[in-house]
């Protein structure tokens, strides 16, 4: 049996947990708004159409705030197409993901949709084939109480309440060449500056993110964040992050490690802007909005890539509906873990996607709703991790990765909520072969009353949840804590991601 060490003092803090840590994305992609949040020939649709199969599973999630409407799609939308009279709405084409767009569902039903599931909207502008003026309109519309031509639109439409969205988004990903409109650095970083200063004319409270690069892996990675982080410096409060991860071949073991690369991509991206704030003698710290992050490697592309007669591209084709193992949980798992151990930076994430999209809820056109593996770590550390990120103190073995060298076996954050005195650990056993016994050294907390533990795990690494067995894996109790006089233990089993309270 392998053992780890772990060290807990409540004293040492990283940095308080961000709700919006927990937020999550929404694009018109595939199904993940119609046939996904949205089928009004459902059983289950409400009076506006929406599942509510799938607005109880989103709220069981626990999603802060959700990005909307794109993704690479924003790049190339009107958002005015989405308002007003249904009838009257164009069917466009969507060149990012070759398909057609009904326009059933924008800006004020979507809104309405989170009501309904308890979060935030956080909506991206475009600014890959638009520009300045067409952020203020929909600020106007969506922000503005009334007495304006778009503000008294929104209310003649049936929305008299403004929607009042705190974040924006300056585009997407427009580091990459497969964007509408991708620009060079400076291009993207005069616009996103004039675009966010004209927004701050109407609101100077709104906070906005601009774009930082589509991954780590990109050629202008860092030297894009500077350029734009030198123009935008003093009109933006974030920077974005995306980052998906998948195995090459079979070499689990790296990734099984995907954190580490978050870790750096976090880290670096910090210290472009740090930098930027030392070079500028700035008071203002810029944090990350790490708004799409995700495994993602089973369906890039698609079918519908190959249709090049575009009076054929389908409406809400099934596109990017990746199905999520264990094994793909347990390293989205160690993802969190990273959010969080990096939250004194990473103040808002949106894990790409949420329903039927690379995501955790799944649906079946006139059938049920399902939760993929990666449901469970979300919708655990979203209940759990309260209060503060904790600085620890973390022995473990170590193993070589092809990918990163060596890289630790287990890798855990812990929180802790100064108000209700509990704290929560969140683990990973990165072996595939061997149980680790995690030793906690938990005596800077007090005495320990209670420990309980749930671990995500199956003697399948493969085993997943489809349509035909939906409940093949989740969460179950871990019976091996030992609370003794200033040390909790807990077994993880291999290739598992563990939460562990302590009261
Ligand atoms: O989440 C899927 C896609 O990945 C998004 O549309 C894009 O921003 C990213 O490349």
């Amino acid at each position: 049996m392998i053992r780890a060490h772990l060290t807990i003092d409540p004293h040492f803090t990283v940095g308080p947990i961000n709700r919006r840590l927990f937020g999550s994305f929404v694009e018109h992609l595939g199904r993940c708004v119609y046939d996904g949040i949205y089928e009004p020939g459902h059983e289950c649709a409400d009076e506006n159409g929406f599942r509510t199969d799938v607005i109880e599973l989103v709220r069981e999630l626990g999603v802060s705030t959700i990005r909307y409407p794109g993704g690479n799609f924003v790049s190339g939308y009107r958002w005015e197409d989405g308002v007003g009279p249904r009838e009257k709405r164009p069917r466009r084409l969507d060149l990012a993901w070759h398909s057609t767009e009904t326009n059933e569902i924008g800006l004020d039903e979507f809104a309405t949709w989170l009501e309904k599931v308890g979060s935030e909207l956080m909506y991206a502008v475009n600014l890959g084939t638009r520009g300045v003026l067409e952020a203020l309109d929909v600020l106007e519309y969506a922000n503005l109480r009334s007495g304006t031509e778009l503000s008294d639109r929104r209310v003649a439409n049936g929305h008299p309440e403004p929607h009042g969205i705190r974040m924006w988004c300056l585009g997407n990903e427009m580091d990459g060449p497969w964007q509408l409109g991708h620009s060079t650095a400076q291009e993207y970083a005069q616009l996103a500056s004039k675009t966010a200063r004209a927004m701050r004319q109407v609101d100077p409270d709104l906070e906005l993110v601009v774009c930082g690069s589509s991954g780590a892996q990109m050629p202008t990675f860092g030297e894009w964040e500077r350029v734009v982080l030198e123009e935008t410096y003093d009109s933006v409060d974030y920077i974005s992050c995306h980052a998906y991860y998948e195995p090459v071949g079979e070499d689990y073991g790296s990734f099984l490690a995907s954190a580490v690369d978050m870790d750096r991509f976090i880290e670096a991206v910090v210290a472009t802007a740090d930098h930027v704030k030392a070079v500028r003698d700035s008071e203002k710290t810029i944090n990350i909005s790490f708004d799409e992050w995700n495994v993602w490697y089973q369906v890039r592309y698609n079918e519908v890539d190959k249709i090049t007669d575009v009076t054929e591209w389908p409406v809400a084709p099934r596109l990017l509906e990746d199905s999520y193992s264990v094994l793909d949980a347990v390293v989205f798992g160690s993802l969190l873990i990273s959010l969080i151990r990096h939250a004194d930076r990473v103040t808002s994430a949106s894990l790409a996607q949420l329903v039927n999209v690379i995501a955790p809820i799944m649906t079946e056109p006139g059938g049920p709703a399902w939760r993929q593996t990666t449901f469970y770590p979300f919708s655990l550390t979203s209940q759990l991790a309260r209060g503060v990120a904790l600085e620890l103190k973390l022995e473990s073995p170590h193993y070589d990765t092809d990918r990163y060298g060596e890289v630790p076996v287990v890798d855990a954050v812990a929180t802790h909520d100064p108000e209700r005195g509990g704290t929560t650990v969140f683990a990973v056993n990165r072996s595939l072969s061997e149980s680790v016994t995690l030793e906690i050294d938990s005596r800077a907390l007090g005495a320990v009353t209670t420990a309980r533990a749930s671990s995500l795990h199956d003697d399948d690494i493969f085993a997943a949840n489809t349509l035909a067995e939906p409940n093949r894996v989740s969460p179950t109790g871990n019976d091996t804590v030992e609370v003794s006089e200033g040390t909790v233990s807990v077994t993880l089993p291999p290739c598992s991601w563990t939460v562990l309270t302590l009261d």
